[in-house]
């Protein structure tokens, strides 16, 4: 396994090395969390993902979503939407699966020092942004204010609840949760992520953003920030797009002028603003 952070590609990076299950969580109905032993440390950095080969199947992408200090896991959430996911999601403990990267750009963890940091995530898209939180909260005194901003769509569908309840007991970080629908013994905020924004503790000069969830949610995001005042070179978005080689090959990601698998999954938002609009090409 390649196991570097960034780099050209070489041949090396496009073959799957086999490695084993070592834990299955279930998150939620088709939602869950792998953990898998590397052969050899496995380092990443927030942001980026790898590509999961089920033998005979096919490959996806998915974000690492572990703490990027532990190199003896390797940790992926997702969920189950088509034949490959859902082969992932039937493996059991000691099974094998392949695994090719690290791939992809990261969060500007090391950047955003110094800085604010506000952390939008709807959905699913809390997985890749889990490891910037891991790392600002392991580095805590190289930040400002932490605030974290997230929405699932019901109650039953919050992500890495317990996780977020404990860090919602520090009194240095800011979470808020929101869910879009819910029955009355809910008692927390309802309506959707981006409405959060507008009563957030955020100093627009001090701050750097960063969004991940659906396409929709992140347009929202991105405009309510920018009511907030910031300007969109601190702001930094995820895009999922349609992958297959990984590695800027086959042209099969490419949005607008870049290729998300080589220049993103992670873009800084006054780079993507002209054709963010544009659904897959
Ligand atoms: C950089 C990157 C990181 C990603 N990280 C994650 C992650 O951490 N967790 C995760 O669950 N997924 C993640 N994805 C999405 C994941 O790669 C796809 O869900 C996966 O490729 C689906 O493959 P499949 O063969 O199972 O389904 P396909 O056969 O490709 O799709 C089956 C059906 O599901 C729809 N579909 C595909 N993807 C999604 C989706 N994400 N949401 C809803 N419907 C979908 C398709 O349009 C199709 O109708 C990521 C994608 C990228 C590019
Ligand atoms: S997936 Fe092949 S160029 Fe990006």
């Amino acid at each position: 396994m390649p196991g570097k952070k960034g780099g050209a590609p070489s041949a090396h990076d496009v073959v799957p090395t086999p490695v084993r299950v070592s834990r299955v969580r279930r998150e939620m109905a088709g939602v869950t969390t792998l953990e898998l032993t590397p052969v050899s440390a496995f380092g990443f950095v927030p942001g980026q993902f790898n590509m999961l080969y089920m033998f005979g199947l096919g490959e996806v992408a998915i974000s690492l979503s572990g703490d990027p200090a532990e190199e003896s896991r390797i940790v992926h959430t997702m969920r189950a939407v088509g034949a490959v996911s859902q082969a992932i999601a039937r493996l059991r403990r000691n099974d094998a699966i392949g695994v090719r990267g690290p791939y992809g750009s990261s969060w500007p963890v090391l950047d955003s020092e110094g800085s604010d940091v506000v952390i939008v995530a709807g959905g699913l898209g809390l997985a890749p942004l889990r490891p910037v939180i891991y790392h600002v909260l392991t580095h805590r005194e190289r930040y400002g204010k932490v605030v974290v901003l997230y929405g699932a769509r019901g109650p039953a569908d919050i992500l890495y609840r317990r996780e977020l309840e404990a860090w919602r007991r520090r009194l240095d970080v800011d979470i808020t949760v929101t869910v879009d629908h819910a029955a009355a013994d809910w008692w927390g905020n309802v309506g959707v992520v981006p409405a959060l924004i507008a009563r957030a503790p955020i100093d627009p000069d001090h701050t750097v953003a960063m969004v991940c969830g659906p396409e929709i949610m992140m347009r929202f995001t991105v405009d309510a920030l920018r009511e907030r005042g910031l300007v969109t070179d601190r702001i930094f978005l995820s895009m999922e797009r349609n992958m297959k080689c990984a590695i800027g090959f086959c042209g099969h990601c490419q949005f607008g002028p870049v290729f998300v698998c080589r220049d993103g999954p992670v873009f800084r938002f006054d780079r993507l603003a002209s054709f963010f609009n544009i659904r897959e090409l």
